[in-house]
């Protein structure tokens, strides 16, 4: 039985860790798929003026909510105010429905991850290698449990020396991994049969030079809204994550600076994945093969990318599915913590029994995400996609559904009924001042919950902004 409340041991670790939370498979395998659709530089412009206003207000939000009610999501909204309580719900229910579905994905990256350790990485390039492999019954429950004892194991460590350890291990080399193949993927070059030669500072160039080509008004709010969608996920924001862990950092710990590093640790992350992805496919697969994203940029056009660079392109791939493993790992890591944060506080639960609580739950729900791919196959139209599978459809009710509405509420409720200086109050408790106040109160007031809104109403099929 816990008596005292855990708490990070120092602010590095809450950074660290809040930025493994951050870095995950929405910075890998969306990002340069949406900088490349969406007019390279401008989509990465649009990120950034987005991620230091809109952005920036989310995060701190949450982790103010967190420090001051020290709690975890299930619990932390009715702390603040009293009637609220049902926000904590909504709140706790987004990573309960993401975890089951990221363990099985999780899955997917250490089958492969083995696959290239073991030098057979050339396997994977082969037509409808990836169909096959989610389709046996076994094979992706294995790899799923893999991947979530690992995850089990870190959060029943614990906060200290469970996710900080690790934070501290593994960002460090996540860093350095990223860093190595952005660097190998500009200096590659191939020339087709045709004797057309594409080099990778030529991708480059489409992912970070502005194209405003045809752009019109519509166009361009769809960009906003892609940025802004792809943004949310990528802080873990509106999933309980920073909410849990802002409840374990100290109260004299400096709040801006850290919530500043989280940012922008994730943004080099988001923007080196692209130079990463998009001048590799550029260079094999033309401009074609970049209208992949998710598993299907990940697991299927990456591989034959990987196939064509020769003897090099295995230990590429090993490297590349390395660094994916530990961005999906750190990932997983804070989602489960939200839950099981919740449970400790709200049912007043052991750390082992909660973690066994909520990893029973995830392991049954994950399985069946799993099986959504062969005993359990069906299709579905859903607003934004058709023929779509089980994971699909609990990826659209978190991201598309639930995380708008989250965050609806928490700009109101921050922004109209408890008033944004309950937030500034908290985050300058340790005497530092708030840079950014006013830009805080017009964004979290007014801008974000209407370009939230908006956001909703795309995500549903209401509005289309093509
Ligand atoms: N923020 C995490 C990601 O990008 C959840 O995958």
């Amino acid at each position: 039985m816990e008596t005292k409340r855990s708490s990070f041991g120092g602010t590095i670790g809450f950074v660290l860790a809040a930025a493994g939370s951050a870095v995950g498979l929405g910075n890998i395998w969306r990002f340069p798929y949406l900088a490349a659709k969406d007019g390279g530089g401008l989509f990465i412009a649009i990120y950034l003026i987005l991620a230091l206003t809109f952005g920036f207000a989310l995060l701190t939000t949450d982790v103010a909510i967190g420090r001051k009610a020290k709690q975890g999501p299930l619990t932390a909204y009715g702390k603040i105010k009293k009637g609220w309580g049902f926000l904590g719900v909504l709140g706790c229910l987004v990573p309960a429905l993401i975890l089951p579905y990221y363990c099985a994905i999780g899955g997917w990256v250490v089958k492969y991850f083995f696959v290239y350790l073991t030098g057979s990485g050339a396997q994977t390039a082969a037509d409808g290698y990836f169909t096959s492999f989610i389709a046996d019954t076994n094979e992706p429950l294995i790899m799923m449990a893999i991947f979530f004892f690992a995850v089990s194991f870190v959060i029943y460590l614990g906060v200290n020396k469970g996710i900080e350890s690790l934070s501290k291990i593994i960002m460090p080399v996540l860093i350095i991994l990223v860093m190595g193949i952005s660097i190998f993927s500009l200096t590659i070059k191939h020339e087709d049969a045709d004797g057309t030669i594409r080099t990778g500072l030529q991708g480059l160039k489409i992912l970070i030079i502005p194209n405003l080509d045809g752009i019109t008004v519509g166009g361009f709010m769809n960009i906003l809204v892609d940025a802004m969608g792809q943004l949310f996920f990528s802080l873990s924001v509106a999933m309980g994550i920073m909410i849990a862990y802002g409840s374990y950092v100290h109260d004299d710990a400096d709040l801006p600076k850290s919530i500043n590093q989280i940012e922008i640790f994730d943004t080099v992350v988001a923007i080196l994945a692209g130079v990463m992805i998009i001048p590799a496919v550029f260079v094999f697969m033309g401009t074609e093969g970049m209208s992949q994203q998710g598993p299907g940029l990940m697991f299927i056009s990456l591989p034959k990318v990987f196939a064509e660079m020769g003897k090099i392109g295995n230990i590429i791939g090993c490297l590349f599915f390395a660094m994916v493993l530990f961005a999906a790992l750190t990932s997983a890591i804070s989602i489960m913590e939200a839950v099981v944060a919740s449970f400790i506080d709200a049912f007043k639960m052991s750390r082992i029994k909660a973690t066994s609580t909520v990893g029973i739950t995830a392991l049954v729900g994950a399985a069946i995400v799993c099986l959504g791919y062969n005993k359990l196959y069906f299709e579905v139209n859903i607003p934004i996609a058709e023929n779509v599978q089980i994971l699909d459809i609990m990826d659209y009710i978190s991201n598309n559904i639930l995380m708008p509405i989250v965050s609806i509420f928490t700009c109101i409720l921050i922004g109209w009924v408890v008033k944004p200086q309950t937030i500034i109050d908290e985050v300058e408790k340790n005497g530092t001042k708030m840079s950014r106040k006013k830009l805080y109160v017009v964004m979290i007031k007014y801008i974000a919950p209407v370009m939230l809104f908006i956001l909703f109403l795309k995500s549903i099929g209401i509005i289309n902004l093509t």
